[in-house]
């Protein structure tokens, strides 16, 4: 019977959910998060825009919400992410910051340290670098590219390593469960850090992924890591069904059981290749189809049901698949 287990109880590795602060308050929201997550990540509260609105003040009254959340309720916490690779969605502060290369790594740093020291103790991983290379293993052409070329990444883990050096590092990105070019230049950075004398823990895998798509590869790339001795965190999965539905759609049970045997597949290639000391954990991005990141800026959570529990906080086929892995 499925009501006799849990998610938490049933695996060893952490099992994360990304949380929104607000919903938190939401009863069937938190009572979700306690009964089955043992770590929290948060979608938004912990990014450079939210933390640190501008060169000198920072914000932290959500991000420790969610801290105090996961204690209260016994859960370790993932930091999502120091740096956001991904073009365009630095405050505007520091798109019209002025300076030399010198004053760009300084503000790096500055970030990255106050940040981490500010969570020290309690937030046990980080994304340091999210998004630093595109399909076709280029780097990413954001704003600290431009600025500080390829090194800002090895950069940053140096100052996140001196900030907390107890604090799990992680390279996080998407679309890389499909091998390729991508995969090989984020396990080049590894190795490349690594000649440096910087290191790099762990890569996460981001898996936002759709029902359709073969568990097989998904599978040979989280081990490519596992064989670099890397930490390996499948870090935001969701599997989207709405390929091929109408705009707006009810969850058909046959798509609804599709879905709960991919994340049995997913999950249990991750038992196989990654080593239990390499596992640091699988997350959801989200908790319930209601809140998906996947269904945002819709008035209704009927677009996709990406997630574990339905729009009714009921556990899905999805969330059995899960289980069953197990
Ligand atoms: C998303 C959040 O879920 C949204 O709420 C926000 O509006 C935009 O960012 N990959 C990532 C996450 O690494 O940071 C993104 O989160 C989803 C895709």
């Amino acid at each position: 019977h499925l009501k006799d287990y849990t998610l938490k109880g049933v695996f060893k590795f952490p099992i994360g959910a990304a949380v929104v602060k607000e919903l938190l308050e939401k009863p069937e929201y938190a009572n979700t998060l306690i009964k089955d997550f043992s770590r929290l990540s948060s979608e938004s509260d912990f990014k450079w825009g939210s933390l640190h609105p501008s060169k000198d003040k920072y914000t932290f009254a959500k991000a420790d919400a969610i801290v105090e959340f996961a204690q209260k309720h016994n859960m370790k916490v993932h930091g999502h992410t120091l740096i956001w690779a991904h073009d365009g969605n630095e405050p505007k502060w520091v798109k019209e910051f002025q300076g030399d290369e010198k004053a760009w790594e300084q503000l790096l740093k500055d970030h990255i340290f106050t940040v981490m020291k500010h969570f020290k103790g309690k937030v046990q991983s980080w994304d340091v670098v999210n998004e630093a290379v595109k399909e076709g293993g280029k780097y990413t052409n954001s704003i600290w590219y431009r600025k500080l070329g390829k090194d800002y990444v090895i950069k940053a883990f140096k100052y996140a390593q001196q900030a907390d050096p107890s604090a799990k590092l992680f390279l996080n990105d998407y679309g890389q469960e499909y091998g390729g070019k991508k995969m090989k230049e984020l396990l080049n950075i590894v190795d490349e850090a690594k000649k440096q004398g910087v290191t790099i823990h762990g890569m996460g895998f981001q898996l936002h992924t759709v029902v359709r798509m073969d568990a097989a590869p998904i599978t040979q790339s989280l081990k490519l890591a596992a064989d670099k001795g890397l930490l390996v965190h499948i870090s935001e999965l969701d599997i989207s069904v709405k390929h091929g539905m109408p705009k707006t759609f009810e969850l058909p049970d046959a798509l609804a059981k599709a879905q709960g045997k991919k994340f049995k597949e997913i999950v249990q290639g991750y038992l196989d290749v990654v080593p239990k000391k390499q596992q640091w954990g699988i997350t959801t991005w989200g908790v319930s189809d209601k809140t998906s990141y996947f269904n945002k800026g819709y008035a209704n959570a009927d677009h996709d049901y990406p997630l574990l529990f339905g729009k009714d906080y009921k556990a899905k086929w999805a969330y059995r698949g899960f289980i069953e892995a197990g």
